[in-house]
């Protein structure tokens, strides 16, 4: 498929991949993730978080053949149609690598390019995941409740939410999903976990929606009852808030002098976090952010693509190479 890439993105959101059914990520803000990064024929650009390949096909679109683009993810299956996708139409030279952003200075120095003009971030849960029952991210599907990007590491959200004291889970609800049912909803999950244990997002999102059904007196929610606990599981699941803070640490040192950075936020706790280590590098010299304000998206995209309502963009400029003076 050989189209613009403002074509490609606008018809990909229900497209499936050729080799298997994995359905493919609608990208977010991609106009503005371009206008911020400015990237430029023969660069070198990082996508830290390629998933299903959007925003990689738009950037590998302005290199062009003379530049380099690394993409890193956690999701094989991702990285899988990213391959296919950029294969076919990236005329730049391109590598891809299962490997967590925190450890994106590995990747670099595997491919013997360290620094990078474009670097961007687009974090968190891609609808190549969320869409994909098997996954267990939706708290419809009947499959087994994992929520892991690395199927292959860690504990499922299964295991935590059968296993972790109910304080531990409680606070996690609290901190990472700002629930306000918090404790009601750990007490009701243990309750049943001692009978049973709780194996799909759809027997966690009930337990839930029983809760808030008990607490809220009739009224109606907005969102799913379900939806921030399941957002502080996959938190938790996939130490998100870790792996934010590894690469705020690392980002400086990938950088070539004048280069660009964006993140793209989808919760509070990231974008609250985003904006404070940038202040202190700010501080220290290393990079100076744009604008204080967030760009969000259009109000046209989040009519059309509703995921992207919580986006944020965040985008700075390096002010040394490589994070030295
Ligand atoms: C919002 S999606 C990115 C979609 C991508 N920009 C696109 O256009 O298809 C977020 C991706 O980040 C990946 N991810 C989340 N945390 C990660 C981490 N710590 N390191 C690497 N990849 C991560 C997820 O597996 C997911 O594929």
């Amino acid at each position: 498929m050989h189209c613009s890439l403002h074509s490609n993105v606008a018809v990909v959101e229900k497209e499936k991949s050729t080799n298997n059914e994995m359905p493919i990520h609608r990208p977010a803000m991609v106009r503005e993730t371009l206008d911020a990064l400015s990237p430029r024929a023969g660069d070198k650009a990082l996508d830290l978080t390629v998933g299903t390949g959007g925003h990689a096909l738009a950037l590998a679109d302005k290199i062009g053949p003379d530049g380099f683009l690394l993409g890193l993810d956690r999701d094989k299956s991702a990285l899988k149609v990213a391959k296919e996708r950029l294969a076919e139409s990236a005329s730049c030279d391109f590598r891809l690598f299962r490997c967590p952003f925190s450890k994106a200075d590995r990747a670099a120095q595997e491919v013997g390019v360290e620094r990078y003009h474009v670097i961007l971030a687009d974090l968190g849960v891609g609808s190549h995941q969320l869409e994909d029952p098997t996954r267990g991210f939706s708290y419809e599907s009947d499959h087994k409740l994992d929520m892991r990007f690395n199927t292959t590491k860690g504990m499922s959200a299964r295991d935590v939410v059968n296993s972790m004291p109910e304080e531990k889970l409680a606070d996690i609800f609290y901190e990472l999903g700002e629930e306000r049912y918090s404790r009601q909803i750990a007490r009701a999950i243990c309750e049943r976990r001692d009978e049973d244990p709780i194996e799909t997002p759809a027997e966690l999102a009930e337990i839930v929606k029983q809760v808030a059904a008990r607490k809220s007196d009739g009224r109606t929610w907005r969102l799913h009852p379900a939806t921030r606990v399941m957002m502080a599981l996959r938190i938790y699941v996939n130490r998100e808030m870790e792996e934010l803070e590894a690469l705020l640490e690392v980002l400086p040192h990938l950088l070539a002098r004048g280069a660009r950075v964006c993140i793209l936020t989808y919760h509070s706790l990231e974008a609250r976090r985003v904006k404070q280590a940038w202040k202190e590098q700010e501080d220290k010299g290393l990079l100076r952010e744009f604008d204080d304000s967030p760009i969000m998206p259009s109000d046209e995209e989040v009519e059309e693509n509703p995921r992207v309502r919580s986006c944020q963009l965040r985008a700075a400029e390096a002010l040394t190479e490589g994070g030295l003076k």
